[in-house]
Parts: C-alpha cells; structure tokens; sequence
C-alpha cells in the first residue's frame, strides 16, 4: 500500500484487524495480507500501530517491484509520483487499487492502453463517491441498459460547505474549515471548491456509462467559492437548495455533454435532500428508468470499504473497472 493518510490508515486497520479478516473469510476470501506501505516519512507518527512485520518505507519503487507484492493499493493522491508507481505496477503485470479521481479523470487513457496490453487489471471504485458502490454497480448491474444521463452530487466537501451555509447560516470559510477537519476535503482544498474533483469523478462516470473518456478541461465547469449567502437564501425561499450538480447526457446521435455547476434544485427532489457529506448519482436508463445510488462521498472509513472492495474483487479474479463495458481505447484485451 502506497500512502497512510486518512484513507490508508483506515484501509490497514482493517486489513491487520483480526474480526475483519473473520469477516472477510466467512465469506469466503483469503483474507489479504498487508505486507508493506510506502510513506514519504516512515519517521513521522500517524495514529497507527502497524505489526512489525509490516515494511514501513519510504522506497516507493521499490516496494512496487517486491516479488511477493500481487496488488498495488496506491492512496497517495496527486498525479506524481502515483501515476509512474501505478504505470510501473501495471506495466509489470501487478493489479493496482487506486481512489486517485485526479490521475483516473486525467491519464485513463493512457492508463487503459497500458493496463489491455499488459493484461494487468486497474480498479477504482473509491474514486467516485468514497464509499458509494457506484462504479461496479454501474458497469455489471446496468449492463442490460442504454444509459442516457448521470446526473448528482459528487463532492462531500462542497455538498457540506453549502448545507452548513443553507442550515446554519454558516459562513464560507468556517464551512470550509469544518469539512477539513473531518478529513473530507483534498490537501488542497481548491480542487474542491471549483469543481475540480467534481469533473474527475464526473469524467470517470461518462467513460463508464457512454464510452468516451472526456478531458478534464473540457467539462464545463463552475466552483462554489462565488456562491453569496443571498443565493442561498433566495433558493431556500423558493423551497430549493443550491447544490453542486453534475451533469452527464448522451443524445442520440452519442454526442456527450457535461457540466459542473452551483445549481438550484426542489428542496423536495432526492438531489435537493441529500445533504452534508453525502453524494448521490441518479442515473436515467432504458428499461430500468431512474435508479439512484447514495451514501457517505467522502471520509476515510466509508472510502476504505470502496478500496477494500476492489481488493477482494481482485482475489475473485474480477477484471478493471472498465472490464464490463466496451473497450474506450480501441486496444484488445
Ligand atoms: N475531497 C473529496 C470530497 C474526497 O470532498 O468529496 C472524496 O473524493
């Protein structure tokens, strides 16, 4: 495992947890045994008692090339050096979990011509909506369905900075402050509050959904830091709540659009009333209809669960994320 921040370290408190391993095994996996993470300060206290048998180190490489390691977990976050670990893993044959949204929505491409031809498997389920299962369910459950639109809330830092601002009359930065605290918000909080990490995870939702892996820069794209206290205030008297929406649609003729906007929407609808740190994706689909998917977004213990599960999807002989949906890169395999 790459990386002990909030995440990491609820990821291997679970996987040196004795009741977790029962838990695990009952249902039949081998448990996964922990063997080494990589951290940039192995000197630096965490609030984690790892076994000594657990390589503490802060050779990132060459952790990645140990023989007896079968899976990357990488939550480093950042584009580097995460993306040359994972390229490297990867390139190597090694499956690689990862919840970086940034290196997904950005390199995925790349990514997925790299991980077809070596036949290495690449999941990410904790990119997208922290511990929502979203993604597995995206690509195995609907496959019987034409998608036509993704649409939700996928930002837990936001989703509470405006909920404190429409409930509390809370302002801005104090919103801000709280939503750091409580370990939602990324190390630079700016990818939060302009939408940054909305699009990621929005660009990762269409390559799932319709096909196409989008650019970053290429989703329209408006952040909360504008958002007056007066903007909230209006909505609320209209019964609406002004939320971070994102928007995929596909039409027709498969052309794809996307957006990320600070969006007006009925209080009573189920986007209006999913509050705090939590997502939601609704996604319209033929036959289904409307299915919607929500829970916590962000948070270390609720995106350890998306991880962990990738990990065990792997032990299963489950393929990449992507495994289920036509190949977005025109490579075999
Ligand atoms: N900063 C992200 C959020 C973390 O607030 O949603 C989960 O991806």
């Amino acid at each position: 495992m790459l990386g002990l921040g909030n995440v990491g370290r609820a990821v291997a408190e679970r996987l040196v947890d004795e009741g977790w391993r029962r838990l695990v095994a009952e249902r039949g996996y081998e448990p996964p045994e922990l063997v080494a993470v990589g951290v940039r300060q192995p000197g630096r206290r965490r609030g984690i008692d790892l076994p000594e048998s657990i390589d503490l180190s802060d050779d990132l490489a060459g952790l990645v090339g140990r023989d007896d390691v079968e899976v990357v977990v990488e939550l480093l976050g950042g584009l580097e050096p995460a993306g040359s670990l994972i390229r490297t893993a990867l390139a190597a044959g090694r499956s690689v979990v990862t919840a970086n949204k940034a290196l997904i929505a950005s390199g995925g491409a790349e990514l997925e011509v790299l991980t077809r031809q070596s036949g290495a498997v690449l999941r990410f389920e904790a990119a997208v909506g922290g511990g929502i299962p979203i993604l597995a369910p995206l690509v195995r459950d609907l496959a019987a369905n034409r998608i036509t639109s993704v649409t939700g809330i996928l930002n837990g830092t936001t989703n509470h900075i405006l909920t404190a601002m429409t409930r509390d009359g809370a302002d801005y930065a104090g919103a801000l402050a709280a939503a750091q605290r409580l370990g939602y918000a990324e190390a630079d909080p700016t990818a939060d509050v302009e939408g940054h990490d909305a699009v990621a995870k929005l660009v990762i939702l269409v390559r799932l959904a319709f096909g196409p892996w989008l650019a970053p820069g290429s989703v329209a794209r408006t952040g909360i830091s504008a958002v007056s206290p007066a903007e909230i205030a209006q909505a609320a008297s209209r019964d609406e709540a002004l939320k971070l929406l994102c928007r995929a649609h596909r039409a027709t003729d498969g052309t794809v659009t996307a957006s990320v906007a600070p969006t007006s929407v009925a209080r009573g609808s189920a986007i209006g009333a999913t509050d705090g740190v939590t997502n939601i994706i609704e996604i319209e689909a033929h036959p289904v209809g409307t299915v919607a998917f929500r829970g916590p977004g962000a948070g270390g213990p609720a995106t350890a669960s998306a991880v962990l599960a990738d990990v065990l999807a792997i032990s299963r002989g489950d393929g990449s994320s992507w495994a289920s949906v036509p190949n977005g890169v025109g490579v075999g395999g």
